[in-house]
């Protein structure tokens, strides 16, 4: 089946975000180490970036690192930066070829320096490409910036620079990391499990969500275009109903 011929371009999601997950078990299963399927998921990672943005996605945001990963074996988490670092060298070009901006949300401060350094090289000097926004979910945690988004609000009622009454949804918007970036319309899980894993909470209020058995290294283009003509074949109501809709 040739799901990409059933996509409506000019109703694509404008803000597409995956948790990829299942690269240990798919090392596992071939009897590698769990590096190996990180390895592998970084090309699946290529992959989805550049056909996100040959359809004319504008917004992909990826869950790369969660706060909760760091509490992996030392190794793992040295083997995740090391790759973070040789990808963002070697797909620097990827992104200026395909106009690709990269932005990355989470706590950045705490990644290692040579990740950060690297981080922002390519985050400067992709900052005027207007093709798609490509987001890195890096020491991300959800709950840990709506946190962030209550503290700097309070702050700003009490030096009075915003008041209680003024306070509403585009407010919060604008203290959460993900600023400028449109909610979530799709949002893709692979890896069989179906949960949010502190992912987004606020930003995917109104997403679809689309489950899968792949693993991530497994997750191909057909993938993505049937996710995407699942979510057009939906009817997405924002608490109305199907008359007002049509
Ligand atoms: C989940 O699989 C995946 C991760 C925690 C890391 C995702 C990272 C990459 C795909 C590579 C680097 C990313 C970029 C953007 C270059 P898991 O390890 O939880 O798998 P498991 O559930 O089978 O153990």
């Amino acid at each position: 089946m040739d799901y990409k011929a059933q996509i409506h371009i000019d109703q694509l999601p404008k803000h597409i975000a995956i948790i990829m997950d299942g690269n240990g078990r798919w090392a596992k299963k071939q009897g590698k180490l769990r590096a190996f399927g990180h390895k592998n998921g970084t090309k699946a990672v290529k992959q989805t970036v550049e056909t996100c943005a040959e359809l004319g996605v504008k917004n992909l945001t990826l869950y790369a690192f969660s706060t909760e990963n760091w509490n992996r074996p030392k190794l793992e988490v040295q083997t995740l930066m090391k790759l973070l670092i040789s990808s963002l060298k070697k797909e620097i070009k990827t992104l200026q070829e395909n106009n690709i901006r990269l932005n990355a949300i989470g706590n950045l401060d705490d990644l290692p320096t040579k990740v950060s350094d690297e981080l922002n090289d390519v985050i400067a000097l992709t900052k005027s490409n207007n093709r798609m926004v490509l987001t890195l979910a890096l020491s991300y945690g959800s709950r840990n910036e709506i946190l962030n988004a209550v503290k700097q609000i309070s702050i700003k009622v009490k030096n009075n620079i915003i008041s209680p009454e003024k306070i509403d949804e585009s407010v919060i918007n604008e203290h959460l990391y993900t600023q400028n970036l449109p909610d979530v319309d799709l949002l893709i899980r692979t890896s069989g499990e179906q949960r949010i894993s502190n992912f987004l909470l606020w930003q995917i209020a109104y997403a679809e969500l689309y489950f899968i058995e792949t693993l991530w290294p497994d997750f191909t283009n057909q993938e993505l275009y049937k996710a995407i003509v699942s979510y057009q074949n939906r009817e997405r109501r924002f608490g109305k109903t199907s008359e007002q809709i049509r």
